[in-house]
């Protein structure tokens, strides 16, 4: 036995013993690294420590936990801009949104109102709708058949004894509200109540346009790699616009922040030019009686939102050259051209630009902690004719350039939070609003955990 054995080591065979031993060995590794689970992440002690005036610790962007606590607090639990009225203009279209593994849709009923579902049938829970939007007569289930009105009530499900009961069956309802033709919908049973003050404050910028009365030009969804409250933060500050973003920042007047003290001789030719377009501007809404009272309550209420009225550079009018108009067609009761931007930021989840030619709203939605959707919708009015008075890409240019900058920034600042190496940095005078995006967040995420 002792000769076999080392004659085997001599042979260089190792004895078998040996060889299980190793394996084991191996196994155990591989186990360790595939079971180990990631150290938990104390989500109350990171909320508890927020450092305010300070961008937010590593987690919050990168970490499954959280994302999986943002979609139930604040992305089930507060209104979402999901879409804007034009894109279902019709009986019937729909739009489907995705948040975690919830799927609400949305749909004109026949009588021209707007309706949110849970894409869920009420028999045995098949999706209904897979496709992002659409058109249907009723909604049919691919499984067994059963088909819904468009008002959600049940209207045929074969094979029922005589005892059932349809009316008992209908789609399950999701909040639902349009303002000025923005439709915002929240799966929570208790929405915030709150909203409807919001909605009062916000729908007479809104109604001068009658956004209800115009057509999606286009539309893009940008996916950015990078956590939801990254895209928001980078859209909540133009800090980075000078640098980032030729095309936009000729439309405007890159003086946020800058109080009438703080003007060099360098800025003083567009500060005046600033100040003549600000008196335009409000002359201009004198004759139209529109609303002037700007509002900015982006962390102080449920509904954080922001509206103000900007002036533009140049002609004034829009996002084409010099400022000059990009649609021959102006929105609903705008006689001027020159009308500057009336610019919405909503928590948590859209920002919105609304010119006398045409509007542009976004939408961001998460994916996962480190990729989101970002919808661009741009809206002319409904008898503009491509070709005629706007074309797709004039119209476009702009924020297209821009959401693809914004992209690339979103992606840089993930992989940035993401390394070791990050630590949480300091906000700047002008950053105001990504610090109140970031405390609406903190807050909201507070309160839910009563915290
Ligand atoms: S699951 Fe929808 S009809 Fe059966
Ligand atoms: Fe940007």
């Amino acid at each position: 036995m002792r000769q076999t054995r080392q004659a085997s080591f001599e042979s260089g065979v190792l004895p078998s013993g040996i060889i299980s031993l190793f394996l084991l060995y191996l196994l155990e590794i591989h186990l360790n690294y595939v079971t180990t689970p990631a150290p938990a992440v104390d989500i109350e002690a990171l909320v508890a420590r927020r450092a305010q005036g300070f961008s937010l610790e590593a987690p919050f962007y990168s970490s499954q936990e959280v994302f999986d606590l943002d979609i139930e607090a604040i992305f089930l639990n507060h209104w979402l801009f999901c879409a804007a009225e034009a894109e279902i203009p019709e009986a019937g279209d729909f739009v489907t949104i995705d948040i975690g593994s919830f799927s609400v849709i949305i749909l004109r009923d026949d009588d021209e109102g707007i309706r949110a579902f849970h894409n869920v049938c009420r028999h045995r829970g098949s999706r209904l709708l897979k496709d992002p939007c659409g058109a249907i007569g009723n909604l049919v289930c691919p499984y067994h058949q059963w088909t819904y009105r468009t008002d959600g009530s049940l209207a045929f499900a074969d094979s029922q004894p005589p005892t059932f009961d349809r009316g008992q069956f209908g789609l399950k309802s999701v909040n639902v509200r349009t303002v000025g033709g923005l439709i915002f919908i929240c799966a929570a049973a208790d929405a915030p109540a709150d909203f409807e003050e919001v909605a009062g404050v916000i729908e007479p910028f809104l109604t001068h346009y009658d956004l209800k009365n115009t057509k999606v030009a286009h539309q893009i969804d940008l996916v950015e790699e990078g956590n939801w409250k990254l895209v928001m933060e980078n859209n909540r500050e133009c800090y980075h616009c000078d640098g980032a973003h030729p095309e936009l920042v000729t439309a405007y007047f890159p003086l946020f922040g800058y109080s009438a003290d703080d003007i060099t001789p360098r800025l003083r030719p567009l500060f005046e030019r600033y100040q003549t377009a600000s008196a335009n501007l409000e002359r201009a809404c004198a004759v139209l009686q529109f609303p002037r009272d700007e509002r900015r309550e982006l962390d102080t209420r449920v509904t954080g939102f922001q509206v103000s009225h900007l002036p533009l550079d140049g002609d004034g009018a829009s996002f084409g050259p010099n400022g000059s108009a990009v649609c021959k067609k102006l929105l609903g009761s705008i006689s001027e051209p020159s009308f500057g931007d009336v610019s919405i930021h909503m928590q948590p989840n859209s920002w919105f630009h609304i010119l006398s030619d045409h509007a542009v709203v976004f939408r961001v939605f998460p994916v996962a902690p480190g990729k989101s959707v970002v919808r661009t919708t741009w809206l002319v009015h409904s008898d503009a004719v491509e070709g005629v008075d706007y074309d797709v890409e004039s119209l476009t240019d702009v924020w297209r350039a821009t959401n693809e900058q914004d992209r690339e920034l979103v992606g840089g600042c993930q992989r940035g939070v993401s390394d070791p190496g990050y630590i949480p940095g300091p906000y700047s005078l002008v950053e105001d609003d990504v610090e109140a995006f970031a405390n609406w967040y903190v807050n909201r995420l507070r309160a839910h955990l009563a915290v």
